[in-house]
């Protein structure tokens, strides 16, 4: 009976009346609309690999044995479930650096900040929805130095059917820095946690993992991009690297830069990029229109504007032209041609190229800049020092160890993350709100440091009522030394409305802010000797981070965290927290 009616020729045309309508009624725009996404799920075991760089093998904490870790890849307004297995016996966080989490901040990451870590042998389901984002982010651990090895891509795609604001690539390449170390990087941070000094520097930088033929026994390890002529390609740029911003440059081609930190901006002609760590950035590259007779040299070396030692060596990867039937009977080798790279403390590249980053901020792509502020932060962002314990030698000025600090506040990481602290609204003895407003003194930022260089130490937050715009100046000092420092807010992106050198003047620098076209991003260069202006929009309920991507400078204090406050409707609260999340 029943297979009778499925084989009715009158149940066939109702199928095919039904597939013509729903092609003829589709249109883009309506699909965009009602596409409210997917769920997409992953699996990441926690798990330790062998691997081999520089003549040395060594065993790495990785994702599925993975480095570089897997990529992530979803669109716009997807819904990811990642469970993450710890089998190590360090423990684990993962951060998605870059994603909004609204109202999702139990799944942002940072270790005590929105969750306890995931123990040995036990899971988390990282539960969270791409809203309003697309464009390359990255994954990373977020828990003392283990995202020298825990790191991978993140790919947001467009909704179905919308295009890029700029010309369909051929292809699509992911370009992940990173640095790798001989040694084993939590003994290297715990011994200088210890002793009070600078950690060593690593031993190469990376580029998808391969340092490249500038480094011992790495001409195997290198990474090779094979083009097409007269093609356009898409490289998508992360620095996952843990202390050192880098110029990456290809020989004789020219970058135009489209996105930074998953946001489109105006297109811009470069011969090098600028990228901090935990800032990606997304750029066209135009192969030349005819097979050329050499191969370039993709690079990649530090920007360095601070007095600390830095690892002084250069990764390299191959862009190589396919042969064709007219080039491929010459086989002999093709010349190698090589980038010019800005120097390495070249500071006014660094000013220049920041400032031409600008939003779209048209109909389709508007920059929402608060105009107005309700709350205004000015922080210092720099080193100090902190007396040494009793019978030791410490290796900073008069004796004493080196730490970092936001308006002279070195942040105590506590026992229990602070967002449940919050939720639970048991702060006391975890948490005070009383993070300074402004610096405790004033002195010359950027000029001769103070005589008392020592800073306090405390777990304190600011706390920010719903949707509260706020504008926050972050000034350098030269207290140890002048340092650019990226800094990274978790839960938001923000705009950066200023920057100059030497000590902000709240009088005369704000008439000057760009409040049409502002860069958006989450993760800017503090100007070396100088300061960065920022606003953004308090809409997101939860416990947000904010802190130096020199993993170095985290660990030293120059880190705290904003309190946002549930909102009265009830799409403007945080949610509660899910079930497996990890107790302490
Ligand atoms: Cu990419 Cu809090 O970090």
């Amino acid at each position: 009976m029943g297979s009778r009616i499925l084989s009715s020729p009158a149940f066939f045309k109702s199928i095919i009346l039904v597939l013509f309508c729903s092609l003829y009624w589709t249109n883009p725009e309506v699909e965009a609309a009602k596409h409210s996404g997917i769920t997409r799920h992953y699996k990441f075991n926690i798990k330790l690999q062998n691997v081999t760089r520089l003549c040395q093998t060594k065993s790495i904490v990785t994702v599925n044995g993975k480095f570089p870790g897997p990529r992530i890849i979803a669109r716009e307004g997807d819904r990811l479930l990642i469970k993450v297995v710890n089998q190590v016996q360090n423990n684990i966080t993962l951060h998605w650096h870059g994603i909004r989490q609204l109202r999702s901040g139990w799944a942002d990451g940072p270790a005590y900040i929105t969750q306890c870590p995931i123990q040995t042998g036990q899971s988390y389901v990282y539960n969270y929805t791409i809203t309003g984002q697309r464009g390359t982010l990255f994954w990373h651990a977020h828990i003392s130095w283990l995202r020298a090895t825990l790191y991978g891509p993140i790919v947001i795609l467009p909704k179905k059917r919308v295009p890029y604001p700029f010309p369909q690539p051929f292809k699509e390449v992911l370009i992940i820095f990173g640095e790798w170390w001989k040694a084993d990087t939590e003994t290297v941070i715990n011994q200088a946690m210890q002793t009070g000094s600078a950690p060593n520097v690593s031993d190469a930088y990376t580029i998808n993992g391969l340092p490249g033929p500038l480094y011992n026994c790495s001409a195997k390890d290198t990474f090779k991009l094979k083009v097409k002529a007269g093609k356009t390609y898409l490289l998508r740029l992360i620095n996952a690297a843990l202390n050192d911003e880098l110029f990456f440059s290809i020989a004789n081609h020219t970058l135009t830069v489209v996105e930074a930190d998953a946001v489109y901006v105006k297109p811009f002609k470069t011969q090098t990029v600028l990228i901090t760590p935990g800032q990606t950035t997304n750029v066209l590259l135009k192969t030349k229109s005819k097979t050329p007779n050499a191969t370039f040299l993709i690079a990649a070396r530090p920007y360095v504007s601070g007095p600390a030692a830095f690892d002084n060596s250069t990764t390299t990867g191959l862009l190589e032209y396919e042969k064709t039937s007219v080039t491929s009977n010459n086989n002999k080798k093709l010349p190698l041609l090589k980038p010019v790279l800005p120097k390495l403390n070249d500071t006014s590249f660094s000013f220049k190229y920041n400032q031409k980053i600008r939003s779209l901020a048209n109909s389709k792509f508007p920059a929402n800049v608060p105009q107005t502020v309700d709350k205004n932060f000015f922080f210092t962002v720099g080193l100090g020092t902190t007396s040494c314990l009793t019978n030791q030698n410490c290796p900073g000025p008069n004796n004493t160890r080196l730490v970092a600090s936001i308006n002279n506040v070195s942040f105590v990481q506590p026992n229990i993350a602070l967002l449940q602290a919050h939720f639970l609204k048991r702060s006391k003895g975890v948490f005070t709100t009383d993070f300074p407003t402004n610096p405790p003194f004033k002195f010359n930022y950027t000029g001769t440091p103070p005589n008392n260089t020592l800073v306090s130490n405390g777990t304190k937050v600011a706390a920010l009522p719903f949707n509260a715009t706020v504008e926050l100046v972050l000034q350098d000092t030269s207290i140890i030394g002048a340092e650019s420092h990226p800094l990274h807010l978790h839960g938001f992106n923000f705009f950066v409305v200023g920057m100059g050198f030497g000590n902000f003047d709240p009088k005369q620098d704000p008439t000057k802010y760009n409040l049409f076209d502002p860069a958006e991003r989450n993760t800017i260069g503090v100007p070396s000797g100088g300061w960065v202006a920022l606003r953004f929009r308090a809409d997101n309920p939860g416990v947000w981070f904010m802190h130096c991507h020199l993993e170095v400078h985290t660990s030293w204090g120059l880190k705290m965290a904003w309190v946002v406050l549930d909102g009265k409707k009830a799409n403007q609260k945080l949610l509660p927290p899910p079930s497996d999340l990890p107790k302490c």
